[in-house]
């Protein structure tokens, strides 16, 4: 039974009977609240586009020391004129920031005090660093109101665009959600390389984009409070914010943009493309969650779920000045399918005004002036080794759906229960299946990297997007940390377990679908040996 609210003012009658899973509920269409933020209206994309630069909120800071940061209840603007509560992890080191971007380079220390002036348990999860157990924020390490974390750990990624956001035990999602996350760019070889041939500058022409889905209430609040329909399926917005901007354009000369899209959203999957008009603009991707990919790739549509990163290069100046050209979400198919668990009686509807797979505006850039600049973009990015697979332990990760929760591997979350062990140094290949019966997740693993080797049984709308071997998408290539499987698909993803840290360590695997892994969608595993 399709479960979510159906506007049809963003999908067809059709479209949903198209989806084949089942009758779609008719339901009034409720009113938008603070209609001048509804994204599908373009006419409604008039906010300045925040970029990170500097001090203050998103501020860049180039991590040269020990740093202090808090976790604080604050007040901020997200909606014009109408500030709401919101959480911000403030540091001063020199300047102030609020939420710092913070950037390093690899292999350098990260020295970080991380003090808890919430009222109520925190911890700060570094998203995609390969960090000693003891570092990475597992929610055992959740510290309590008044107390501080101090953080100590060497760099071990690739350059690339990482994040880092509360892992606190079951209220990750609300504080996520309210606010503790910001990006963490890690610096290297590749990324000078890159920054020097298309000329790039971070803040200028190089530009951090976290994509995240909002609800607000009647006065212009942030608005949290999942029924137990969107506690099972994860909470969506409907007022879409790019840089917590809602409705955001920038202006750009005709030139190559990077952009270094996160989906920090709760659940939200967004299907991503540039629209002049009705026109799809092509546009290139360079990387994903661990870094560069090996060769820049032309596409002109890829999925981002919760969780991961896409890193892309948009050429402006395919439009003329003054031309407006929309950064989209697609419509999709949601492919959520929960069958009986979610019609029990009590379990409440979606609240957003904006249902998953629906077709919406993200950014509007309006091309400006100026004589076209054409970079050429080097035919090389970036060498990756793929992991052997000769020898390598096969391991079955399977998602499963019981009554009204999604599980790994049989198991909902014990914080002293550890699933499996893995043997240092060796390499496995993990197959991780969801069944036709349910939804999408977005399976994210801590401790290390791996490589999408393989997609089987992929839904029509990713057997399409399959333009690399083995049924995988531009989404899937390079380095990753986390990676979208769809009802009824089995990824294969390659991982090697090197490192060099003394000692066992514990880490998890779980879906970042922020819903579910509170719900306990989530596994430790152990590295042993
Ligand atoms: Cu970004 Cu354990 O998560
Ligand atoms: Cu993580
Ligand atoms: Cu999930």
């Amino acid at each position: 039974m399709l479960k979510r609210r159906a506007l049809f003012h963003f999908l067809g009658a059709t479209a949903l009977m198209a989806t084949g899973v089942g009758h779609a509920k008719t339901v009034a269409v409720k009113p938008f609240r603070h209609y001048p933020f509804d994204p599908v209206d373009a006419e409604n994309f008039l906010q300045k586009l925040f970029i990170p630069l500097g001090s203050g909120p998103f501020g860049v800071l180039d991590v040269a020391g020990p740093l202090t940061m808090r976790a604080t209840a604050a007040s901020f603007s997200l909606l014009p004129g109408k500030p709401s509560p919101f959480l911000l992890y403030p540091e001063q080191s020199g300047k102030a920031y609020q939420n710092p971007i913070l950037r390093m380079e690899n292999g350098a220390n990260l020295k970080v005090t991380l003090r808890n002036e919430l009222a109520e348990p925190t911890i700060i999860h570094w998203h995609g660093l390969h960090t000693p157990a003891k570092m990475d924020g597992h929610p055992a390490s959740t510290i309590a109101p008044g107390q501080s974390f101090e953080y100590d750990f060497k760099l071990r990624n690739r350059g690339g665009t990482y994040w880092y956001h509360t892992h606190a035990h079951n209220l990750t999602a609300k504080q996520a959600y309210n606010g503790l996350a910001s990006f963490f760019l890690v610096e290297d070889e590749d990324q000078r390389r890159l920054a020097q041939s298309v000329d790039l500058k971070l803040g200028e022409t190089d530009l951090p984009l976290v994509i995240q889905d909002k609800q607000f209430d009647g006065q212009g609040r942030l608005h949290y409070q999942p029924n137990g329909q969107e506690a099972m399926m994860g909470w969506l917005g409907d007022i879409v914010l790019a840089n917590l901007t809602p409705n955001a354009y920038q202006t750009v000369a005709p030139r190559t943009y990077r952009l270094r899209i996160l989906n920090g959203s709760n659940a939200r999957i967004y299907r991503l493309a540039f629209l002049k008009g009705k026109e799809r603009l092509s546009y290139t991707v360079i990387g994903t969650d661990g870094g560069l990919i090996e060769r820049p790739q032309s596409t002109t549509e890829a999925f981002i779920a919760p969780g991961e990163r896409l890193d892309i290069l948009f050429d402006a100046g395919q439009a003329k000045a003054g031309a407006s050209v929309f950064l989209k979400s697609l419509p999709f198919d949601p492919m959520e399918n929960e069958g009986d668990a979610g019609s029990m009686p009590g379990m409440g509807e979606s609240t957003s005004r904006l249902d998953m797979g629906a077709e919406f505006n993200i950014l509007k850039l309006v091309v400006g002036e100026g004589a076209r600049v054409e970079l050429k973009l080097p035919a090389e990015l970036s060498h990756i080794a793929p992991i052997p697979l000769a020898g390598a332990t096969k391991r079955n990760i399977k998602l499963s759906l019981q009554g009204m929760n999604f599980l790994i591997n049989g198991r909902t979350f014990k914080m002293d229960e550890i699933a499996f062990d893995v043997k240092r140094g060796s390499r496995e290949v993990w197959s991780i299946s969801n069944p036709k019966l349910g939804m999408p997740h977005p399976i994210h693993l801590h401790g290390f990297s791996f490589q999408v080797i393989e997609r089987l049984n992929s839904p029509k709308q990713i057997a399409g997007l399959a333009k690399f071997d083995k049924g995988r998408t531009v989404s899937d290539l390079g380095w990753k940390d986390t990676v979208l499987v769809w009802p009824g698909e089995t990824v294969r993803v390659a991982i090697d377990f090197s490192h060099d840290l003394p000692g066992d360590q514990t880490y998890m695997v779980h879906c970042h679908n922020l819903e579910h892994e509170d719900a306990g969608m989530m596994i430790n595993y152990r590295v042993i040996g």
